[in-house]
């Protein structure tokens, strides 16, 4: 039987009440006011960034082992340590630029954000598709989603002002690389890898911590799309990768992917030529094997789309004991943002919803009150006892898992510099030579079709970076402009680069 909010039967839920058949309406008419001032408030602001996305539920099973060691050598994480352990997740994939109700074949990183509701509390590792970003100092965040998202005035995502921002920021040739070739249009959420991208830390029982990067890799196999099959999906349908996922779970085909972690001990290894917390970088996975420690399989949709898709909320600031944050510029940025824009626009109370509870811990805090209260923690024996220290009762801390918690010496000045080794351009040119020729035709015909649309001066300083990240690139793209070494060779590098050796080489050969 329909009610109301109030446990009211709805007799008739077509016609107001009214003043004879023909109205006027009554202000008194409850039914009628509670139903449309809800409707009036259905929406929450979208998120700013990975609007439009999809959730599904499953487990993670630990393989307990990392290599051939016990996993507990590194982390004493409780939901990697035994073979077989099952721990429940929520998987929210998605795509970052559009909004709510976008295109899902866009050109577009894409989200791959995952809740683990252990034993410890949850942890969320919120990763992309895309082992790189484009950017390393978290300042820089506001800067490069403006210039990706429509253009303040036309609305219109600009070709223009993207690359005007790019052009100006090096660091971001390794993302283009890999976002513009067909890797940028993922078939659907299925087939795609997941990354960390961030370097997180592991700590074992005796406190000692090694830098890790999270690699999630699809059992299903990859597959992207090219501008030409992505214009053909996107003509019959908007949401095509969130009902594939659905589909497949639905038929009982359960996605699965395989979690694996790259290593190497908590310094700054210096015998690199890349910083080990610039997420611009990747690992060579020749000297830091990614080595498998456990699967995930997704095997339940959403119930409901917005309680369960809309209302999730992920941070990367959401760990258990066992695992850490590095000293990560961007990662640190991340962590104050999530929470903060969470509180903004789901609401103070966000972690009371089911979908963001930690529900596999008993949590009991002492906050109170706020909007949209559901619930008071369990004060137990003592419920006038909501602070602490007291003598009274109440909730005591808890006791450290570990002995000591010796984190690491940290010194310096206080200043505002970039990081020492940036190296912007060896990775991206390595990505682009081994990438098969379909894909390095796809990167250039996408560069070439965008920068068209350019200004001049923008088209040129990004033939200026393709040339340093790799000559062929370079020579390409500048040749379906009508641009030539020659054209760029006078450019000076940016203020804010630095240029190693084998850079200056190139940027010699230009003129
Ligand atoms: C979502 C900020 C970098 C992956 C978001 C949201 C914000 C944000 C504000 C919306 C969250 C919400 O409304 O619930 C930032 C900042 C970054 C940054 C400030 C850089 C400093 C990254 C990077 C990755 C990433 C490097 C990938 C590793 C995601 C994902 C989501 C997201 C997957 C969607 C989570 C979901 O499905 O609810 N980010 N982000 N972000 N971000 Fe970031």
């Amino acid at each position: 039987m329909l009610t109301n909010r109030q446990g009211h039967p709805v007799y008739d839920n077509q016609n107001q009440r009214t003043v004879g058949a023909r109205g006027p309406a009554t202000l008194e008419n409850y039914q009628f006011l509670e139903k449309i001032s809800h409707f009036d408030r259905e929406r929450i602001p979208e998120r700013v960034v990975h609007a439009r996305g999809t959730t599904a539920y499953g487990y993670f099973e630990a393989y307990g082992t990392f290599g051939d060691e016990p996993i507990s050598r590194f982390t004493r994480a409780k939901l990697f340590q035994e073979a077989g352990k099952r721990t429940e997740v929520a998987v929210r994939f998605s795509t970052v630029i559009g909004g709510r109700d976008s295109a899902e074949t866009a050109r577009d990183p894409r989200g791959f954000a995952v809740k683990f509701y252990t034993e410890d509390g949850n942890w969320d590792l919120v990763g992309n598709n895309l082992a790189v970003f484009f950017i390393r100092d978290a300042i820089k965040f506001p800067d490069v989603i403006h210039a990706l998202k429509p253009d303040p005035v036309t609305f219109r995502q600009e070709p223009n002002r993207i690359f005007d921002f790019m052009s100006q920021t090096p660091e971001c040739m390794h993302m283009l690389v890999n976002l513009f070739s067909p890797r940028g249009i993922p078939a659907d959420y299925r087939h795609m890898q997941g990354f960390g991208v961030n370097t997180y830390k592991w700590v074992n029982q005796q406190g000692d911590t090694v830098l890790v990067k999270y690699h999630w890799m699809p059992k299903q196999g990859v597959r992207s799309m090219t501008e030409a099959d992505a214009a053909v999906i996107q003509g019959q349908e908007l949401g095509h990768a969130t009902k594939d996922l659905r589909d497949a779970i639905e038929r009982g085909e359960y996605p699965e992917w395989e979690l694996l972690v790259q290593m190497m001990s908590d310094e700054e290894h210096p015998e690199l030529d890349f910083d080990p917390l610039d997420d611009t970088k990747v690992w060579p996975e020749n000297e830091f094997p990614a080595r498998p420690v456990g699967r995930m399989v997704l095997d339940k949709a959403v119930g409901n789309n917005f309680a369960e898709n809309e209302q999730i909320s992920f941070g990367t600031g959401v760990l258990v004991d066992g695992l850490d944050f590095s000293e990560d510029k961007m990662l640190v940025g991340r962590t104050f943002s999530y929470s903060d824009t969470q509180r903004y626009r789901v609401g103070p109370n966000y972690l009371q919803l089911p979908v963001n509870q930690a529900k596999n811990a008993e949590i009991r805090t002492n906050q109170r009150d706020g909007q949209m209260t559901y619930f008071v923690d369990s004060a137990g024996e003592s419920p006038h006892i909501n602070y602490e220290p007291s003598l009274l009762g109440g909730l005591r801390e808890a006791e450290y898992p570990t002995v000591d918690e010796e984190g690491p010496v940290i010194s310096g000045r206080l200043t505002r510099k970039r990081i020492p080794r940036t190296n912007d351009y060896a990775q991206a040119g390595q990505r682009y030579l081994l990438m098969e020729q379909w894909e390095r035709d796809d990167l250039v015909n996408n560069f070439v079709a965008l920068f068209k649309q350019c200004e001049r001066r923008v088209a040129e300083r990004m033939v200026w970076h393709l040339l340093l990240v790799e000559d062929e690139l370079g020579l390409r793209v500048g040749e379906g402009l009508g641009i030539t070494p020659d054209d760029v060779s006078g450019l000076e590098p940016l203020a804010s680069q630095d240029l190693t050796d084998e850079d200056r080489d190139r940027l010699a050969k230009l003129g």
